[in-house]
């Protein structure tokens, strides 16, 4: 039985928006001024209609094997992948900036890439150890992890690839046996970014029976075959890899009513949060999302939003904290309850100088 039911703008409802507009317009110049409530800093703080806080962000961080290591990644400037160790510290200092989760990708070792991804299923696999390395030393954050195959998948695929297809249902066997082990390890928040159909439904069913009925799911409902994400895949390390591209399973970036679909589907089958990906070009979808479901919406502002702003303040064509906090507050406004980040660690210190 279906638990809510997807509900589509009526033309009631956008009737009733248009109505709801007059009103807020019913003022004229010169009695009334809008720049009056935007003449003072206080003023502007009383009127303003959102507020970004540290309690918004996530921050997500790329782990590599070895010891006392960091590199950085090219296409990513300011970001560097961690070894274990380092990985734990950063850890520590996001936690203490206040900042409530981080989510882990990994660098896996090109020699353990297979067609298969078994990889992604070993209990001993670098993400599984992270997890169990931060989980040990540091409370009070929390650990967000993807399901998807393409950081141990030697065709880069976020799942299966047999006859030139990226196979669903086989795919979903692989993706609930990695959220099992990263369960096990400790991972607070399982995030399916794989975009195979029943996922979500899979995986909480696999959850609950092996006692992890406490383990959150964020999916990754809504995510476009962008590109984007290019810098991310330099920074795993999948790029090489990746053959051919990932539309058939990742959203046509044409669509939005089909992002609804999607979010119904996943709330339905068990997600307690959902996600739209990529973020400023998708903040439409966002908004939609949260007026249709109003459940807890996230967006992740991705590896190649990332690097324009950095990019372009690196050469001092952008103020970074200016464009970072803009960005992140455009996010609030329509309609995130929280944003991923590569800026995360920025953003709080910036929060707290304020
Ligand atoms: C992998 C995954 C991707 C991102 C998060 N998880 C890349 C992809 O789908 O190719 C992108 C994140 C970013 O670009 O910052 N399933």
């Amino acid at each position: 039985m279906p638990i809510i039911a997807v509900a589509f703008p009526s033309s009631e409802r956008v009737y009733k928006r248009a109505m709801s507009n007059r009103f807020s317009t019913l003022g004229r110049y010169p009695n009334t001024r809008l720049r009056r409530n935007r003449r003072e800093d206080w003023s502007r703080r009383l009127v303003a209609e959102t507020k970004l806080s540290v309690d918004d962000l996530i921050w997500p961080v790329f782990v590599q094997e070895g010891h006392n290591t960091r590199t950085a990644v090219e296409s990513m400037p300011g970001v560097d992948r961690l070894s274990i160790d380092l990985f734990v510290e950063a850890v520590k200092r996001a936690r203490d900036l206040g900042i409530p989760a981080i989510a882990i990708f990994p660098e896996t070792d090109p020699k353990a890439k297979t067609p298969d991804a078994r990889e992604a299923y070993n209990p001993d696999n670098l993400v599984c150890r992270a997890i169990h390395a931060v989980k040990k030393t540091v409370d009070g954050i929390g650990v967000v992890c993807d399901v998807a195959l393409d950081p141990f998948n030697s065709d880069g695929h976020d799942g299966i690839v047999r006859d030139g297809y990226v196979q669903n249902d086989e795919s979903v066997e692989a993706l609930v046996k990695q959220a099992i082990v990263q369960a096990a390890a400790g991972c607070d928040v399982q995030a399916p970014s794989d975009m195979m159909d029943g996922r979500i439904g899979a995986i909480r069913q696999a959850l609950d029976a092996k006692g992890f009925e406490h383990t959150q799911i964020m999916s990754y409902a809504a995510k476009y075959a962008s590109a984007f994400y290019n810098p991310f895949r330099d920074a795993i390390g999948s790029s090489g890899a990746l053959k051919g591209d990932k539309k058939t399973y990742q959203m046509d970036p044409a669509n939005s009513d089909e992002a609804l679909r999607e979010v119904g589907f996943d709330i339905e089958e068990g997600a307690d949060m959902v996600m739209v990906k990529p973020g400023l070009l998708y903040l439409d979808v966002v908004r939609r999302v949260k007026d249709t479901f109003g459940v807890p919406t996230y967006a992740y502002q991705v590896s190649g939003e990332y690097s324009m702003l950095r990019g372009a303040a690196d050469r001092g064509w952008l103020d970074w904290s200016k464009v970072l906090l803009e960005t992140l507050g455009g996010f609030k406004r329509a309609g995130c309850d929280g944003i991923l980040t590569y800026g995360a660690v920025d953003a709080a210190k910036l929060l707290k100088s304020k």
